[in-house]
């Protein structure tokens, strides 16, 4: 949502459209709702801002994961308190709105605590923004919508906005499920996110091909559990993630589809099968397990154990020798000792994971591990942490450096910081540098790895010399 006109109007378009600033925090499922705010925002005539300072609406898309996630909101919302007093000696209004997690997990209390704030609204409610914006508008009170409707925000959504937004990117999100029922014991989504629920197959297939009109290659799926979809289909049979796969691949344009986030409990035989016989599937998963302790994973109410696990990788790697993994890791859970933490440890060892996120135990409201007697000290979480961290790199690097010498099929999505550089993805999500022309931005090239960086791979086009 930029400005298309050329400067000449730009003046001209600032004194008379209204903007608004999204800022996002959070998972890639706010960083879609976002996106799916903007194109309400430019129905309702705003012109997307980069800053908040001249913004007539600022909307902050919240994450309530962790404590630090929560609570950098709150800084932002000092700052937005400012900008709105001076803004209103000017004779300007600005409408502060919080929406996402933190909106939904804590309702009024962000007004009491933050006064600058006129709209509260939860992740349920999206559909709802042009009503609530209006709404205050006509009568200056402060609104708070923390409600589940029962309407489909969705389909909702996809009424309002039936033209997406041009200037799309060559890789794009797309929300086949939200919500959660698995309710472990340390995570606030349930809460924030609602009962688990699956869009309809044809509702997504019709997005997907907007989306491919727009100019977009790769599809990246997104759920909570997202290998828990169970969609109705256009003949009204539940159609699982692997039959919904197989059906976005037929679509014309889309030369890449992924998905996240799965839980081991969810890996069915489908979905690997889909993985062995789809070419458009790429051969990265994530699959978090958070611990590798029998007894922490029963206290996270995980709902499943590490031999478990550790079957579903063999599994996977049968069908897809190819295939790599990723992960997420709480360190420090209530009551984790060090034989707790050495068997995460050396599950890592064991699995071998090309890429992995390790984050401290964050204690939240509500959630049934807050209440836990015995909290691990932070001092002893921190050196956990960075434990897990270096092992976690290492396997990071032995697995990029192991690409060196290879050719892989790379989608070009941007140009890079240099000029005459393009950056794209290899099939396993490293970023890759390359030199290449821009109008190869879009298109899928082989490229032959010749070095790694920290966190990518650099290359150049056609194959390697055998
Ligand atoms: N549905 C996904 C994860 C969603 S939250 C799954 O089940 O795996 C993303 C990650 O945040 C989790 O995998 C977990 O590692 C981390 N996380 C969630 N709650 C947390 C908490 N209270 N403290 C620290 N990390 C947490
Ligand atoms: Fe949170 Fe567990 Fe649900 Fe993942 S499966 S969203 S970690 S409750
Ligand atoms: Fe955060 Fe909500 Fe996503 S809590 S991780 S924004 S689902």
């Amino acid at each position: 949502m930029r400005f298309t006109a050329g400067p000449k109007y730009a003046n001209r378009a600032a004194m008379t459209t209204k903007t608004a600033y999204v800022k996002t925090y959070g998972c890639q499922m706010n960083v879609y709702d976002s996106g799916r705010m903007r194109d309400s925002l430019t129905t309702l005539g705003y012109a997307e801002t980069l800053s908040p300072d001249n913004a007539d609406l600022v909307i902050f898309n919240t994450c309530h994961i962790r404590e630090h996630a929560a609570e950098k909101v709150y800084s932002e919302l000092g700052r937005m308190r400012k900008l709105k007093e001076a803004r209103h000696a000017n004779g300007r209004e600005m409408i502060v709105a919080v929406a996402g997690c933190v909106a939904q997990a804590e309702g009024s209390e962000i007004i009491r605590r933050a006064r600058s704030v006129d709209l509260v609204f939860g992740p349920q409610t999206y559909h709802r923004l042009p009503q609530l914006i209006a709404e205050h508008l006509q009568t200056g009170k402060a609104i708070v919508e923390t409600e589940f409707p029962a309407e489909d925000k969705f389909e909702a959504m996809d009424q309002q906005n039936s033209a997406l937004r041009p200037g799309r990117s060559v890789s794009a999100f797309l929300t086949v499920q939200e919500g959660c029922d698995k309710f472990c014991s340390f995570c606030v989504v349930p809460y924030t996110r609602g009962a688990e629920f699956s869009r309809p197959v044809a509702q997504i297939e019709a997005e997907a091909r907007r989306l491919a009109e727009r100019g977009v290659k790769e599809i990246t799926l997104l759920g909570q559990n997202v290998n828990a979809y169970h969609g109705l289909g256009p003949d009204q049979v539940v159609t699982n993630l692997a039959g919904l796969l197989t059906r976005l691949s037929q679509i014309d344009g889309i030369l890449r589809l992924r998905y996240t986030t799965s839980h081991p409990r969810d890996m069915d035989d489908a979905l690997i099968e889909a993985h062995a016989s789809n070419p458009k599937l790429m051969p990265f998963l994530h699959l978090p397990i958070q611990c590798g302790s029998d007894r922490i994973l029963k206290a996270m109410n995980r709902g499943h154990g590490v031999q478990t696990y550790l079957d579903t990788i063999a599994k996977v790697r049968t069908a897809v020798p190819d295939m790599a993994f990723s992960g997420d890791f709480i360190v420090g859970f209530p009551s984790e000792t060090d034989t707790d933490f050495d068997a995460t440890l050396s599950l890592i060892e064991t699995v071998g994971y090309a890429s992995a996120y390790s984050f401290k135990y964050s204690p939240r409201p509500g959630t049934p591990a807050a209440d836990h007697k015995t909290q691990v000290p932070d001092d002893v979480t921190t050196e956990r942490l960075s434990r897990i961290q270096s092992l976690i790199h290492a396997q990071q690097t032995t697995f990029n450096r192991s690409c060196i010498g290879k050719t892989v099929a790379v989608l070009l999505e941007k140009k890079g910081r240099d000029a005459g550089q393009l950056v794209g993805r290899s099939p396993y999500l490293q970023p890759v540098h390359v030199e290449g022309p821009e109008t190869d931005i879009g298109t899928l090239k082989n490229i032959a790895i010749n070095d790694v960086g920290t966190n990518s791979l650099s290359g150049h086009y056609g194959v390697v010399k055998q």
